[in-house]
């Protein structure tokens, strides 16, 4: 099937974007979301935790108060849910791509790695949360703790999370080498210790090779557009 020439995906293709606190999620996100609506995708920018009212709600809770891992866990996994049945599924299912700032492998990274939480756990309430519903490609933006708390300390304050020590953002970064490791068809690591430039070229590639994508970007015709600046 193809629109002017130019194939077109069927089915909605859900990418993810992960990594530690200031690798650079958000700057690029925004651009790679303007980048596929230049090239004809309707597309649905949304974050983790939020992207509903109610998830948002949790986002807030979750950020602010002290909790245990377990009812951390337990409250990512809620909003989790809400998202995917209100907002995730049903865009997939109109064929919308869905561009997802952070999912499950932040609970793996963060909660798991992080926080030593129960990898056994987190798998239980991933298979009963999403029903087999795995994002087609996971952009991992892989950066050193210390620069990203470099570049955190520049922009802005921090967050509950974000008050952590750099063992524990060393700790996420591997929780996500560990999920990368387990599903290497999925992920593409992005090395986030570039110029903006580099790392958005990098971003392109790895959505145009997506299996789900093949075909239907364009990385050339792209490089003629001027791709929307990364966020500040
Ligand atoms: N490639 C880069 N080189 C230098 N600084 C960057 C780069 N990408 C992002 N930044 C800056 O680092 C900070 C954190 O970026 P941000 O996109 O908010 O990260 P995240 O969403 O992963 O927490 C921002 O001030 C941003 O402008
Ligand atoms: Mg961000």
């Amino acid at each position: 099937m193809t629109t002017k020439g130019r194939p077109v995906i069927r089915s909605g293709c859900f990418i993810t974007v992960e990594g530690i606190d200031g690798a650079g999620k958000s700057s690029q996100v925004d651009a790679l979301a303007a980048w596929l609506r230049e090239q004809g995708h309707e597309v649905v920018l949304t974050r983790e935790p939020g992207g509903t009212p109610l998830a948002e709600s949790l986002r807030a809770l979750f950020l602010e108060r002290d909790m245990d891992a377990l009812t951390e866990a337990l409250l990512v996994f809620a909003a989790r849910r809400d998202h995917l049945c209100r907002l995730i599924e049903p865009a997939l299912a109109r064929g919308a791509t869905v561009l997802c700032d952070r999912f499950t492998d932040a609970t793996f990274a963060y909660q798991g790695g992080g926080r030593g939480f129960d990898l056994d756990v987190l798998s239980m309430l991933e298979g009963w949360v999403q029903q087999g519903r795995q994002p087609d490609l996971t952009l991992w933006f892989d950066l050193p703790a210390d620069e990203a708390a470099r570049r955190r300390a520049a922009a802005r304050p921090a967050d509950r999370l974000e008050r952590e020590t750099l063992a524990f953002f060393d700790q996420v970064r591997q929780g996500y080498a560990r999920r990368c490791a387990g599903a290497p068809g999925r992920f593409a690591r992005i090395d986030a210790d570039q110029p903006r430039e580099r790392v958005w070229a990098d971003v392109q590639n790895a959505v145009a090779n997506c299996a789900a994508f093949t075909g239907a970007v364009n990385v050339s015709g792209a490089a003629a557009l001027s791709p929307v600046p990364p966020r500040a």
